[in-house]
């Protein structure tokens, strides 16, 4: 037992406040419109691509190889990224104020929050059971690292060294978390 413990969250409170502001941005895209539909979106987007590449990285093994089904249960999670990866693609491509963009969207948001109940309820409330306090806080320590590179609130138009990170289509966002995530931890 650290001394850490009460003076810092634990990698799981900090990744169900993510699920909360995820399902905050979700329900901004879909009742709003242009400009700030596409501000919220970009958000969405960023907040994904650190929040699911911390996971992949660091959350997502230390589950595999400690839970009892760990295999499957993340299988299962990581085909579910891999789904909303293509779905935020392909919404990329549509006019955001399409009916067909509107569509689409209703059903990713459905599919995001019923992957996030999931790893609340399978994978999040059983490490936090198994694993050493010690242990749930470096993971925060380096699942926190994702977020030095993309600060909470960027304005998406500024033309900053941490912005510039995020810009781009939805796969290079993930390429430029992984390599960050990787490079410091
Ligand atoms: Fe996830
Ligand atoms: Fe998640």
């Amino acid at each position: 037992m650290g001394t850490i413990i009460g003076t810092s969250q634990d990698v799981i409170s900090f990744l169900k406040e993510q699920h909360k502001e995820v399902k905050t941005l979700l329900s901004a895209v879909g009742s709003t419109k242009g400009e700030e539909r596409s501000n919220a979106f970009y958000e969405l987007r960023r907040l994904l691509a650190v929040h699911e590449t911390a996971e992949e990285e660091v959350v997502h093994p230390a589950a595999r190889r400690s839970l009892p089904d760990g295999e499957a249960i993340i299988e299962a999670r990581l085909a579910e990224e891999n789904e909303a990866k293509k779905a935020l693609a392909e919404l990329e491509e549509l006019d955001i104020d399409s009916t067909e963009f509107e569509s689409k969207f209703a059903t990713l948001a459905k599919d995001v929050i019923a992957h996030a109940d999931a790893e609340e309820r399978e994978e999040f409330a059983r490490l936090a059971i198994k694993l050493e306090p010690e242990r749930l806080d470096r993971m925060r320590r380096a699942v926190e690292l994702a977020e030095s590179v993309a600060p909470t609130r960027p304005h998406p138009g500024v033309e900053s060294q941490v912005a510039n990170i995020f810009v781009g289509p939805f796969a290079a966002m993930v390429d430029r978390a992984r390599d960050a995530v990787m490079g410091k931890h």
